[in-house]
């Protein structure tokens, strides 16, 4: 239990521990967990729920939409497989009590988790005093040490207010009706996941993208699979778009483009990236070194102040919550003087959830030839693939690899190809070559299968891969 003392220089009533972690989301927890394993006093501050974003208002929530929509499709595409079903219809308010329930019941989970570890979980807003201080509504709790872990809001656009039928992924979730008709602007992972949701259930989807292709931060391969699959679902889309308005009224909402376009719909979502809650916390004034609200840090996550440190989505680099996990357990050893291995940002396997998914890890084609010169690459159709055509999806694997040299990126489209990002994610990070993998054989008839055919074709000895 951490230890507790008296402050004699200060009015406020101050609570001391080796540890304390401002912030009880995936990075923070999971910093506050592993800390109190390593046998360290930990002060856990959280002025929400315990979990923050990722469990509440993130990827468990979002994550359960996505398995109702797969249901609704499998219901509606019975005919495909022979069985006679249909889509009666969406009840959102059974939808949401499945979803609330995942949640609560993770939630349940790790409040028991926490609990048991011994740590010191606090409630209440936390501000960032010193480098060694957190004041929690005049209680001052200080550590050697200081991880700053506040994670990230949902952005809106200047003049675009969020209210009513304007709305950001936080209110997205918790629907309690099914719009008609939806514009999603942005055409990021937040866009497609809702747009994929909203179609599934039997809404009108357009999709509003600046930039030119859907998901444009990931391989360009892979945005073309997924505006190929969106077209097919009838999911509209425009890219190289730009905003100029949005209007609402009590009948909807309307959408006004710079080409002069007006869309008309029932909800506008808004998902054009999350900033990070930086700017409350006390961190500038403290002297943490910032830019654009960020915190900056060193390789080992340390900041410009001794003993104080930032994870997560405060972080420039991709805001992931199995970042932050990683980010926690590493700082945690660090601070236990466990000297960890530095995290592989280029290693981090991503995931979007839509239909079809698209899962990758590593680097782009593009970011490959930046970084190495001259690259080979090669696409698997999985169409070649037994399963994925037992599951009637379609879709496509593409491996980068240095010339000669180990396998750099792996990017995949197609249904649950989100669960093979586990093997693709060994590939990449153990620096493994084609034959390596090509080597390793591979269950039949699985999805898995399919990498390590695009293994076996890029080791030069195709098996079921035409030209
Ligand atoms: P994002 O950065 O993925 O996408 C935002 C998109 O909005 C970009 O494509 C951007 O070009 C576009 N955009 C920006 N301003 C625009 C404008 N004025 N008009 C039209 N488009 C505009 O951010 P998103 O989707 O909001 O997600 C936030 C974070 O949450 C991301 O870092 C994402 O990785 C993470 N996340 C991860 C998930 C997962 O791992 N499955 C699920 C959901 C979110």
């Amino acid at each position: 239990m951490p230890d507790t003392s008296a402050n004699t220089t200060s009015s406020s009533p101050e609570t001391s521990a080796d540890l304390v972690v401002l912030g009880a989301g995936s990075g923070g927890y999971a910093c506050a967990l592993r800390a109190a394993q390593l046998g360290l006093t930990v002060v856990l501050v959280e002025k929400d729920k315990l979990g923050g974003t990722c469990l509440h208002r993130g990827c468990i929530p979002t994550k359960a939409l996505l398995q109702a929509a797969e249901v609704a499709d499998a219901a509606r595409d019975g005919h495909q497989f022979g069985v006679k079903s249909a889509l009666e219809g969406i009840d959102m308010a059974g939808v949401n009590k499945y979803k609330d329930g995942v949640v609560a019941k993770m939630f349940k989970g790790l409040q028991g988790l926490v609990l048991s570890r011994g740590i010191n979980y606090v409630e209440g807003t936390g501000r960032f005093v010193a480098p060694n201080a957190v004041d929690v509504d005049g209680q001052r709790y200080t550590g050697r040490n200081v991880v700053l872990a506040t994670g990230s809001y949902a952005r809106s656009l200047p003049g675009l207010e969020i209210g009513g039928r304007i709305v950001t992924s936080d209110q997205a979730l918790n629907l309690d009706y099914l719009p008609e008709r939806v514009v999603v602007l942005g055409g990021g992972v937040i866009g497609v996941e809702f747009a994929s949701v909203w179609r599934s259930f039997g809404a009108d989807v357009t999709v509003v993208e600046a930039l030119p292709r859907l998901l444009p931060a990931e391989d360009d391969f892979c945005s073309k699979q997924l505006e190929r699959a969106f077209r097919r679902r009838g999911i509209m889309f425009k890219t190289a778009a730009r905003l100029t308005g949005a209007s609402q009224s009590e009948a909807g909402v309307t959408v006004s483009l710079e080409s002069g376009e007006q869309l008309e719909a029932d909800l506008l979502l808004v998902a054009v990236g999350r900033g990070p809650n930086t700017a409350e916390a006390g961190y500038s004034e403290a002297g943490v070194r910032m830019e654009r609200g960020f915190v900056l840090t060193g390789d080992r996550l340390q900041t410009n102040l001794p003993g104080v440190y930032a994870l997560g989505d405060i972080v420039p680099g991709f805001q992931l919550a199995h970042r932050g996990f990683a980010q926690g357990i590493f700082l945690a050893e660090e601070i236990a003087g466990r000297k960890p291995s530095t995290i592989d940002e280029d290693g981090i396997p991503r995931v979007t959830y839509c239909e079809p998914q698209v899962a990758a890890v590593g680097l782009t084609e593009a970011q490959a030839r930046q970084r190495h010169g001259e690259i080979e690459t090669i696409t698997y159709d999985l169409a070649g693939n037994g399963k994925s055509v037992i599951l009637q999806t379609r879709g496509a694997i593409k491996l980068v690899r240095a010339k000669h040299g180990p396998v750099l990126g792996v990017h995949m489209v197609g249904d649950r190809v989100g669960e093979l990002v586990g093997e693709a994610q060994l590939i990449v990070n153990w620096d493994a070559y084609p034959d390596d993998v090509a080597a390793l054989v591979h269950a039949h008839p699985t999805q898995n299968e399919a990498l390590g055919e695009a293994h076996l074709a890029l080791a030069g000895k195709p098996l079921h891969a035409h030209g």
